[in-house]
């Protein structure tokens, strides 16, 4: 099978020496190479490559010219993502898109071409490491971000996404929601590793996704006055580390309390002396739920407690969404072709809900989606440590193969 073959050529991309982690970032040499080898991948097949509007990469496997296409037949597209948190794991994303490709290689030895185009696609930044909004390419496609506010988002270093995607080769004035694009589209299946346990305790390699959690990001900036660490009394500090503590362990606290997730996992402290009461300290928080009131209490109390204590401390604090994603109900009837697809090949899939988001949450509010999951046996995700066993690879990609015959061929 064509798996093996394909994950070892993309595996050298991007992948930190020290760490062992992916650093994939949108726009970025790295993220050119993975284009690459897309194409490659691709060209390798026969499939039409094309980059829309967005970013986004496809390939098509279009219905042979003298075949007579059913009336109407809308295309059925499967693939993730590319790009990588930073220090990421190799699956979260490409375990999708190499699962295509060799899902379409298993397709194409049975010797026959779909009745509808089968597309396959990669999203651009669908991490948001690099601009802060996560799925960005999706959210683009399909009219779920405006335009002029994303070419202006920042990475790290000010440089802005239509900077980058300019310095790329892209061009950024044509960015927004493309419905043709859309409209053709039928179905989107989107397989990805399991970030969580629960297959590995069902003893199974296969699970279909039942609902995403609404979850979001929020950018959280205390600035307070840089000040001499071994001089200024603490009476007379305005010290910015203090109340981002306090916001820091009320996420931890809002989540328990809940029944969610909350998690600060990037900080700035500026200048960044050792010797010195820090100016501003930025923040990001990510929060979860099992549903939206969930979530609003919970950041409604996180950001209250920030603001507390950023007065009680005489610091400024401004605080906002980055991205927000409504919960998700993946489409239920395509949820159901899927469970048949797999119960009719003797492939036992439970059906999971899962707190990650994917593209196929954002798109799912504009077409059918639905998502296959593959074991991960740690469970542990965004990590060097991230793992999916070959045997499960495989299992995948015959599970994705299934699904997509029958979709596509039906
Ligand atoms: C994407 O992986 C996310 O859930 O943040
Ligand atoms: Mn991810
Ligand atoms: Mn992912």
């Amino acid at each position: 099978m064509s798996f093996a073959a394909l994950w070892e050529s993309l595996l050298p991309i991007g992948r930190d020496g020290s760490s062992g982690g992916y650093r994939r970032f949108s726009w970025t040499p790295e993220d050119a190479a993975c284009r690459a080898w897309f194409t490659r991948a691709a060209a390798e097949r026969d499939l039409r490559v094309l980059t829309d509007r967005n970013g986004n990469l496809w390939a098509w496997w279009d219905p042979p010219g003298d075949a007579v296409p059913q009336a109407g037949a809308k295309a059925v597209v499967t693939g993730s993502h590319l790009d990588s948190v930073p220090d990421g794991g190799a699956f979260d994303g490409p375990l999708g898109v190499v699962s295509a490709f060799a899902a379409v290689d298993v397709l194409r030895e049975r010797g026959h071409a779909p009745v509808r185009p089968l597309g396959i696609a990669a999203f651009s930044e669908e991490e948001g490491a690099r601009f802060g909004v996560a799925c960005l390419g999706s959210r683009l496609l399909s009219g779920a971000i405006d335009p002029g506010t994303a070419r202006a988002l920042p990475d790290a270093a000010g440089v802005t996404l239509a900077e980058a995607m300019a310095a790329a080769g892209h061009d950024p004035e044509g960015i927004g929601p493309d419905g043709d694009l859309l409209a053709a589209v039928g179905a989107y299946v989107e397989l990805h590793v399991e970030q969580g346990r629960a297959l590995a305790n069902l003893d199974a390699a296969i699970g279909i996704g039942e609902q995403i959690w609404p979850h979001g990001r929020w950018r959280l900036d205390f600035t307070g006055r840089p000040d001499h660490a071994g001089t200024a009394t603490l009476a007379d500090r305005r010290d910015p580390m203090l109340p981002f503590a306090a916001a820091v362990l009320a996420a931890r606290q809002a989540a328990a309390a809940h029944g969610a997730l909350a998690t600060v996992g990037r900080v700035i402290a500026e200048p960044g002396a050792v010797n010195a009461v820090s100016a501003r300290v930025s923040a990001w928080l990510d929060a979860r739920g099992p549903d939206e009131l969930v979530l609003r209490a919970v950041v409604d109390q996180v950001l209250t407690a920030a603001r507390e204590a950023a007065a009680s401390h005489h610091v400024e604090l401004e605080a906002g969404p980055e991205s927000v994603t409504p919960a998700v109900c993946f489409d239920p009837g395509l949820r159901e072709r899927l469970a048949s697809s797999l119960a009719a090949r003797g492939i036992q899939a439970p059906v999971l809900p899962t707190g990650a988001g994917h593209d196929a949450g954002v798109l799912a509010a504009r077409i059918p989606t639905a998502m296959l999951f593959v074991r991960n046996p740690t469970g542990v995700s965004h990590s060097p440590a991230e793992h999916a066993e070959p045997a499960d690879c495989a299992s995948g990609v015959q599970a994705l193969a299934a699904v997509l015959e029958d979709l596509a061929w039906g």
